[in-house]
């Protein structure tokens, strides 16, 4: 493992963070979905450094953070319902993609040339006490190599990324546990990704259906196979196959049980994490049910993806 500095949640954590992300240094830190691998959003040569650690296909965009819409009337233009939805549900886990601002100051190569701009502002505390300090936009995809599961606590990064990665900002366990909600707004509002904040939230509050991603934007979130454990996963299994562990959900019990009561926004939560513990152990993984409403349509879209065969 590469010497990774580890950094305790305090002031002092939160001051070396800081001065490591100005110098141009990469920093994971924490959000309240999963980690994000922080580099300041303005400089070429750091952006590139994060596609390096990554191992992540240059044109795929990453996110913008930032500690508020302030901030991110700075980089983004706002439609109507752009406000809306920043009202509604900032700080928290939904990415707005928006038209970028000419003179926003954001690396080409963190938008990946587009002329769009995916902007986020974390509402986990570290995230905000960071972005605040920094003071200037960072980008930061999640914190894993290009395809493998998303870290949701600083041992997933240390372990996962070994490369030009300065610090780790540890705080804790994700409580959210799965990435961001992105919708675009214009022309129409569109569901990028399934995350944090469910459809039927936005949906309501824009009081029209969103429509689905046409396939044009070439996201790593949405290829067919991404969030891959190394071992094979076997998804709606009502019990353990021959050599199966069983990640369980509700009534049906497992090795482990992401959520015994049934409750999906545990169930997020645990999501990662349980299939990083089970992964390191060599074998076929088999995943019980999880019904596909609010949380559990982003729940489901990680474990298709993660199942999803590799070519
Ligand atoms: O919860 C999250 O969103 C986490 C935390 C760290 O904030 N971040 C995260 O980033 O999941 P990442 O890079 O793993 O996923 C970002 C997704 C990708 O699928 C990317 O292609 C898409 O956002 N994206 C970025 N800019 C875009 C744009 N202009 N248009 C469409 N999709 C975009
Ligand atoms: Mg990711």
């Amino acid at each position: 493992m590469a010497d990774i500095e580890r950094l305790d949640p305090s002031p002092a954590g939160i001051r070396r963070a800081t001065e490591l992300l100005r110098k141009g240094a990469l920093v994971a830190f924490p959000t309240e979905t999963v980690y994000g691998l922080g580099g300041l959003a303005t400089r070429d040569n750091t952006v590139a450094r994060i596609f390096e650690a990554k191992a992540r296909p240059r044109l795929n965009p990453l996110i913008v953070h930032v500690p508020g819409l302030e901030e991110a009337r700075a980089i983004a233009e706002f439609d109507d319902a752009a406000e809306k939805l920043a009202e509604a549900f900032w700080p928290g886990p939904l990415t707005l993609v928006l038209p970028l601002k000419p003179d926003s100051g954001i690396s080409a190569l963190a938008t990946a040339g587009l002329k769009t701009v995916a902007i986020r502002v974390p509402a986990h505390p570290l995230a905000q006490a960071l972005l605040q300090a920094v003071g200037h936009p960072v980008a930061g995809p999640s914190a894993n190599p290009s395809g493998k599961m998303s870290p949701t606590c600083a041992d997933h990064v240390m372990d996962n990324l070994t490369a030009r990665v300065a610090a780790v900002l540890d705080g804790g366990d994700c409580p959210v546990g799965v990435e961001s909600t992105i919708v675009a707004t214009t022309p129409k509002p569109t569901m990028l990704r399934a995350g944090g904040v469910p459809a039927e939230k936005i949906e309501e509050l824009l009081n029209t259906k969103l429509e689905a991603h046409s396939g044009k934007i070439n996201a790593p979130g949405q290829t067919l196979s991404h969030y891959a454990p190394d071992n094979m996963l076997r998804l709606n299994a009502d019990t353990a196959a021959e050599g199966e562990r069983l990640l369980g959900f509700g009534d049906v019990d497992g090795d482990l049980n992401l959520s015994s009561k049934g409750d999906l926004a545990e169930a997020a939560a645990n999501l990662f994490r349980y299939l990083h513990t089970l992964d390191a152990i060599e074998g076929p993984i088999a995943v019980a049910p999880i019904p596909e409403e609010g949380l559990g349509v982003a729940i489901n879209d990680r474990l298709r993806r993660a199942a999803a065969l590799k070519f």
